[in-house]
């Protein structure tokens, strides 16, 4: 394929080249994927006023999340076994994010630790929380969290228990690979993936292995959370982490206007609009329908940002113009990476930002900040 100019064409890449089970496991969404592809759906249902003969030049994107600057209002959302996709893929993502001016987040469910991350970059990252019933891991991870001078915690909401996702469970998902015919066919055709992973050490969860008690599988991400995620997490408990954590603060996974409230509630810095891309109740309505009723809640309270189904730059617009003051993007930097490794990331987030930048343009505007529902021509949420 010549050069990708769509998040698209990365996708066709990662596909080639990221063995089956792990490319599925990004691409995939809960039950039916309803949910999953709404998300993208619902943004192609917005659209946009053209304006003609304003003056275009001295075009600006930048902007603040959390009161830090980025070069323009995406960051890399926390996904989980990204160095999966591509051998030591967090540290590499990492790299990318910092290079372009964007927020990295790192998951709880790496492969690469807080610690490798933090070895790579030299500006700070936000770390993705999840909560198990060890109260006492949770307490050293958060430490270690503080130690690599994260300047976020993000708290992720919407998963105490794991939706199922039907590929995984085919696909025999695991890190590392587990021993069986059915891993073997998918690996033997990804020669140059199989290379590059016996190239590096990490090739487990980074963040829990050799750090938890009383595992008993730890390559599963299902077992995983099935045995160690804590189901009766509340508000209080987010209460608990925020004292612990002492530091800014944002819960991922809101979906409710009641919710959005709590969260406001408890004194957070921003929360995330999200379904978990699609990936935990399927059935929930799309992230971009939910924004505007939720903006209109909490928006005076807490920065409100917003993922799923980012899938261009003219998302991030329409995202704006609905009130988020940041987008996360999880799959489409997934499928740069597993296309083209770090190169992939910084293609992605090109391919995002010129996107941006020419639909801003082309609706008149010359700064993102002065971007508001005004851009639309309909927005039927
Ligand atoms: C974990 O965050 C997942 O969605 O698999």
């Amino acid at each position: 394929m010549s050069k990708p100019l769509t998040i698209a064409d990365l996708k066709t890449l990662a596909r080639r080249r990221v063995p089956k089970m792990f490319f599925d496991y990004a691409d995939s969404g809960a039950w039916t994927e309803g949910t999953y592809r709404a998300n993208e759906e619902d943004f192609s249902r917005i659209k946009l006023r053209q304006r003609v003969l304003v003056d275009m030049t001295n075009r600006s994107l930048e902007t603040t999340m959390i009161g830090e600057k980025a070069s323009m209002p995406v960051a890399l959302a926390p996904t989980g076994m990204t160095g999966m996709q591509h051998a030591d893929g967090e540290m590499l993502a990492a790299k990318a994010a910092e290079e372009f001016g964007i927020p990295f987040t790192l998951s709880t469910m790496s492969i690469c630790s807080i610690e490798d991350v933090a070895a790579v970059t030299t500006k700070p990252f936000w770390f993705q929380l999840y909560v198990m019933k060890d109260r006492g891991f949770i307490e050293r991870l958060i430490g270690r969290a503080k130690a690599a001078k994260c300047s976020a915690l993000v708290v992720t909401a919407d998963l105490q228990i794991l939706g199922q996702r039907h590929k995984d469970i085919r696909n025999g998902l695991s890190a590392p690979p587990k021993p069986t015919l059915n891993a073997a066919l998918q690996l033997i055709t990804r020669p140059r993936w199989c290379l590059e992973m016996l190239g590096t050490k990490r090739r487990g969860f980074g963040n829990i292995v050799g750090h938890a008690s009383n595992v008993s599988d730890l390559s599963s991400l299902g077992a995983w959370t099935a045995e160690q995620f804590d189901p009766k997490l509340s508000w209080d408990d987010i209460r608990w982490i925020k004292d612990l954590w002492g530091g800014k603060m944002i819960i991922k996974g809101i979906l409710d206007e009641e919710d959005a409230r709590a969260a406001a509630d408890t004194g957070a810095d921003a929360i995330i609009v999200s379904n978990h891309g699609g990936r935990q109740l399927d059935g929930a309505p799309s992230s971009i329908s939910m924004l505007p009723k939720i903006v209109e809640a909490v928006g005076d309270r807490i920065e409100v940002h917003v993922d799923g189904g980012i899938r261009s730059g003219q998302d991030v617009l329409k995202a704006v113009a609905l009130g988020a003051r940041g987008t996360h993007i999880g799959r489409p930097f997934l499928y740069g990476l597993g296309a083209m490794g770090k190169d992939g990331v910084t293609t992605a987030l090109e391919i995002i930002r010129n996107e941006l930048d020419i639909t801003m343009a082309l609706c008149g505007k010359r700064d993102i900040q002065t971007i508001d529902r005004n851009i639309l021509a309909n927005a039927p949420f």
